[in-house]
């Protein structure tokens, strides 16, 4: 028998048994069986080697828990885990220390850092290497809405409950019930609201704006803010006994000056990232006056504001020729003087 066709019997019984799973899972599960199965394979699919795992960097979720000590596993095997988020300084490792302890957990957590600093890849990896990585994750911006508005995006609402609301609608928490549930801007919130939520997160359950009923919800939270919530709740802005349920567990994110090294790791995957969208077949070079100027800028807007500063350069530089202090943005010219 040839290989081909060796491969194809194969393939074929394998078919076969997938049909018969496909049935049974139906048939104890009911329509939903289908999703519940997708759901295990994805799983089961994502319990490939680590090495394997770790080098698909486009993929859409991180490689799966493996059984790592974060405080002993060399620094390559605790990067692999974040494919997403570029950085191996000692700032960033204690970073990814903390969350490999954290993530198989179901503990609140508390994401604080300056703007830019990457808050919401460290909520989407923590998801992404918990046990509910094949449930849904769900984000929401608490500063992008106004507070009523907001109030129905988090706990939905009922047929009626307000002008224009002609249909039940589910919010935020139901959709990332068995999942996660991330709440970004969240020292942004009104302090009424901030009390929905508190009570949300202590019973387990949200009641819909409008409705009388209170749904259970089976959700793991993590939120961030920029602001300082200790100096909110000094000024009466921010619940005290909120903060203490958002924050058994806080991560604290450094901003990009205090990442030794980090910022040339950034510079590269960044600047080749550039080049490509720019139809450019080779990323440009930079001259070590130009390294320095931006080693010795201190980033504000942090790797949101790198990444815009790599884009306007790449952009406006002629292609062949290397990146000077004179390509740079004006404040971080200044900033090298
Ligand atoms: N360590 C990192 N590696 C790669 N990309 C990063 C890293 N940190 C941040 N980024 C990128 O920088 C941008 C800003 O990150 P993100 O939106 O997570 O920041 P943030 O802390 O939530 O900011 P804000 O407080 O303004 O909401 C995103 O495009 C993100 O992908
Ligand atoms: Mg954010």
């Amino acid at each position: 028998m040839t290989r081909e066709s060796d491969d194809a019997l194969l393939r074929r019984t394998l078919k076969r048994a997938l049909a018969e799973l496909v049935g049974r899972y139906r048939e104890v599960l009911g329509e939903a069986g289908f999703d519940a199965l997708k759901a295990d394979l994805v799983e089961f699919a994502a319990q490939r080697p680590a090495a394997a795992a770790s080098s698909s960097s486009t993929a859409s979720s991180s490689p799966p828990p493996k059984a790592i000590d974060p405080d002993r596993d060399d620094v390559d095997s605790i990067i692999a885990h974040f494919p997403r988020i570029i950085g191996r300084s000692p700032k960033m490792l204690d970073v990814f220390r903390l969350l490999l302890k954290i993530a198989p957990t179901n503990a609140t957590v508390l994401i604080h850092g300056e703007s830019g600093t990457g808050k919401e890849l460290i909520a989407r990896a923590l998801h992404d290497l918990s046990p509910r990585r094949t449930g849904p994750y769900v984000a929401e911006n608490c500063a992008a809405f106004p507070e009523t508005l907001l109030e129905s995006e988090l706990f939905g609402h009922a047929k009626g409950a307000f002008t224009g609301a002609d249909r039940t609608r589910k919010g935020r928490f139901q959709m990332a019930h068995k999942g996660t549930l991330f709440l970004d801007e969240v020292g942004d919130m009104s302090v009424a609201l901030q009390k929905k939520l508190l009570r949300a997160l202590q019973e387990g359950e949200v009641r819909p704006v409008g409705s009388s009923v209170s749904i259970k919800v089976d959700v793991r939270f993590i939120s961030a803010s920029n602001k300082d919530l200790a100096a909110l709740i000094k000024k009466g802005l921010f619940r005290e006994d909120l903060y203490f349920r958002l924050a058994p567990i806080k991560v604290e994110l450094p901003p990009l000056r205090d990442r030794a090294g980090d910022l040339f790791l950034l510079l590269e995957r960044l600047i080749a990232e550039a080049a490509q969208r720019c139809g450019r077949a080779r990323a440009p070079d930079i001259t070590p006056e130009t390294l320095e100027a931006l080693r010795r800028y201190r980033w504000p807007g942090n790797v949101r504001e790198l990444q815009n500063e790599v884009q306007r350069v790449i952009a406006l530089t002629d292609p062949g020729r290397p990146i000077e202090p004179r390509d740079l943005s004006p404040e971080i010219q200044a900033a090298a003087r």
